[in-house]
Formats: structure tokens, sequence, C-alpha cells
């Protein structure tokens, strides 16, 4: 299976929990990545991390959990000793058992930056059992979460309501910017907020046929 059949994209963060190992340590983060050049990975350490700090030191490979279960994105920061783990295929970095599908990486090269380290990672092994299994993307749920923050200011009377849901529709906006640089998903979640805002200006909330809302 290709990483592009997987979700991994060069424009749009994958979401993933990332296990790396160095001697007898081994940890595990959620971590955002990118495609780099058709067949690498790429993805941003932050200095203060348990992940940057095997990586600085020395860890030679890692493996990419892919899941979108949040309880297992919630132990890989709060609970980290109830993740369980097997052995890897190719890499001594473990999996964590659960997850949908599993990418075996040896790292390539760091590049040292002020707050961060830029970390690119070569794919050694691919396995999805389920061949529709997707990497975890912020940009789907933030795009619908505007939609429903989108549908309730036609019903909220109260102004501040609607004030909190516009304050929901532009963080909704930022998340999509934050992990996507795909021109698609960010006309939409423009579109989103440009609407909201005539909505808002308009004191006609009126439906129109098609479900919008019609500026007067
Ligand atoms: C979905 C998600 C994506 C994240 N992406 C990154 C990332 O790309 N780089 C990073 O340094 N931290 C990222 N974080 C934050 C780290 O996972 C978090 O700081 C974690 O506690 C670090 O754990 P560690 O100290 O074991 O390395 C992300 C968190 C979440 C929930």
């Amino acid at each position: 299976m290709k990483l592009e059949d997987l979700g991994f994209s060069e424009s749009t963060y994958g979401e993933v929990i990332l296990t790396v190992s160095l001697g007898d340590a081994v940890n595990s983060a959620p971590m955002g990545i990118l495609l780099h050049g058709g067949c690498r990975l790429r993805l941003k350490v932050y200095r203060t991390g348990k992940t940057y700090e095997l990586i600085v030191e020395g860890a030679e490979d890692c493996v990419l959990n892919v899941t979108s279960d949040p309880l297992l994105f919630y132990n890989a920061i709060f609970k980290k000793d109830e993740l369980s783990y097997c052995p890897a295929e190719l890499v001594s970095s473990p999996r964590i058992r659960g997850c949908d599908a599993y990418v075996e990486c040896f790292i390539r090269g760091l590049t040292h930056h002020e707050s961060y380290i830029s970390v690119l990672l070569e794919p050694v092994l691919v396995e999805a059992p389920d061949r529709t299994v997707r990497v975890y993307s912020r940009v789907g749920p933030a795009i619908i979460e505007a939609l429903i923050s989108y549908t309730r200011l036609s019903s909220s009377k109260e102004p501040r309501e609607r004030e909190r849901l516009m304050r929901k529709i532009r963080i909704f906006r930022e998340i999509v910017y934050h992990s996507s640089r795909n021109p698609a998903f960010r006309e939409v979640a423009d579109d989103v907020l440009r609407r909201s805002e005539r909505m808002l200006a308009s004191r006609n909330t009126s439906p129109d046929k098609k479900g919008y809302y019609v500026d007067v």
C-alpha cells in the first residue's frame, strides 16, 4: 500500500501517534506528518518533549501508528503507561497495539531550528490490513464543525450565542489553515466564514430554498 493511499499528503498534515525508542527507552506521542518529495515523510518535533530528547540523542527509527481512536491519542499524551506495545517487523521501535495501520521508518536527517527540529523519515514498511483506513486529518472535522456552527447561527436569535458561534467558525477556519495548504480546503473554510459574516450582517435570516441564508 502506498503512503498516498493511506491519506498522507504533501499539503495536509496526517496526525499519527509516533513511537520512538533509544536503548531501553520507548516513547509515544501524537505528531503531524507530511509527505516529502514523494516517498519520504517529515515532521516537526518541538523542543520540550521526550520525543525530541530521544531523537536528538540518536534514535534511529520510529513507527507511525495510524489510528483515529481519540482514547489512544489521549493515552499517548496523558497515560502513556496504558499504551500496549508489540514488536515491529523491520525497526527496533515497537508498534502500539490496536491501531489501524503502521508505517515503520528510519530516521534519515535532522534540521535544527530555534524551537523545533525538522525530522526526515524513510518509510520501509507500510502495513494496513484494511485498505480503506486513512490517516487522521484535522481538516474534515474542522470543516464539518464549522458547518454545524453555521447552520446553528440561523436558529439563534441571541446576540451572544451568535458571537460565540462566529468565534467557533473563525477557530475552525484557523485549524484548517494550520493543518493544510490545500487551496480547496482553505477556500471552503473561507466560504463558511464569509457566509456566516454575511448572515450575521443581514437582518433577514430566512433560509432560501437551498438552505442558505440570503442577503437583503
Ligand atoms: C493531534 C496532535 C498532533 C500533534 N502534533 C505535534 C507535532 O507535529 N509536533 C510536536 O512537537 N508536537 C505535536 N503535538 C503535541 C505533542 O504530542 C505533545 O506535546 C506531547 O505531550 C509530547 O509528548 P512527549 O513529551 O512524550 O514527546 C501534537 C499533539 C496532538 C494531540
